[in-house]
């Protein structure tokens, strides 16, 4: 079965824009839930341009939600994700004059670091997921550092779908590195970019259990309200 992971950093970015309290990212992860979703994912980011510590704190001890917690691997992120506990990580890179994330991590360059961060983890038995481009160096590195997940980047390939150019080559690459991921014991997510059709290209590929997405489901929200957009969503992965 595979799962929808809503990314609702976008709520509080809508609240911020004001400096006010609506929208509440907390009402959202309770809303987004209700209407389906299977986890919900939430960013804290060095600069805390929308989810701050305390939406985090919050949605994190919602009862039976699960939250899926992306941060990168600076040190006092990490100290303070450790604090709140969220049931799911995911390490991704982090560049401060990004607009979102570009890219999956360096594991090669970040190899100690990223090790030590899982086994913080994984001693508090929160399961660890690594954003990686998908190639197949990657999945080995990922399975060595003992990551439970990978997140492929689907970004590539969402650009290619939404430019109408030909998908073959990359969907190859990410097919391959989800069968090999799947093989040696690393469950496969997907996430960035996303909408309905690469969705759905993407589900082609048995191996991809969760997918997170988020700008798509806020925007196309506006016009069609979150409860439509989650179960047009739920329906495209169940088939
Ligand atoms: N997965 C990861 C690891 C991300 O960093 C993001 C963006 O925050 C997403 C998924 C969601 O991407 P998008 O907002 O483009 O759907």
């Amino acid at each position: 079965m595979k799962r929808l992971g809503v990314n609702i950093d976008h709520v509080a970015t809508v609240r911020n824009a004001r400096g006010e309290i609506h929208p509440d990212p907390y009402e959202a992860a309770l809303f987004v839930k209700k209407k389906g979703a299977d986890s919900i994912t939430i960013h804290l980011r060095e600069d805390r341009r929308h989810i701050r510590d305390l939406d985090a704190k919050k949605i994190c001890s919602i009862k039976n939600l699960f939250v899926n917690l992306e941060i990168s691997t600076n040190h006092n992120i990490v100290k303070n994700a450790l604090k709140i506990e969220p049931k799911f990580i995911c390490i991704v890179p982090e560049n401060r004059n990004e607009i979102t994330t570009e890219g999956g991590l360096n594991l090669q360059k970040n190899e100690n670091r990223i090790k030590k961060i899982i086994s913080q983890f994984k001693k508090k038995k929160i399961r660890t997921s690594l954003f990686i481009n998908p190639n197949i160096k990657d999945i080995y590195l990922s399975k060595k550092m003992g990551a439970d997940c990978v997140e492929i980047h689907t970004g590539y390939l969402s650009n290619l779908v939404k430019s109408k150019k030909n998908i073959s080559k990359e969907f190859l690459k990410i097919k391959k590195c989800s069968i090999l991921a799947s093989k040696i014991g690393i469950e496969v997510h997907a996430g960035h970019g996303l909408d309905y059709k690469s969705t759905k290209i993407l589900t082609k590929i048995n191996e991809i259990k969760e997918f997170n997405i988020g700008h798509f489901i806020i925007g196309e929200s506006i016009f069609y309200g979150l409860q439509f957009v989650i179960k047009k969503f739920k329906r495209i992965i169940k088939n």
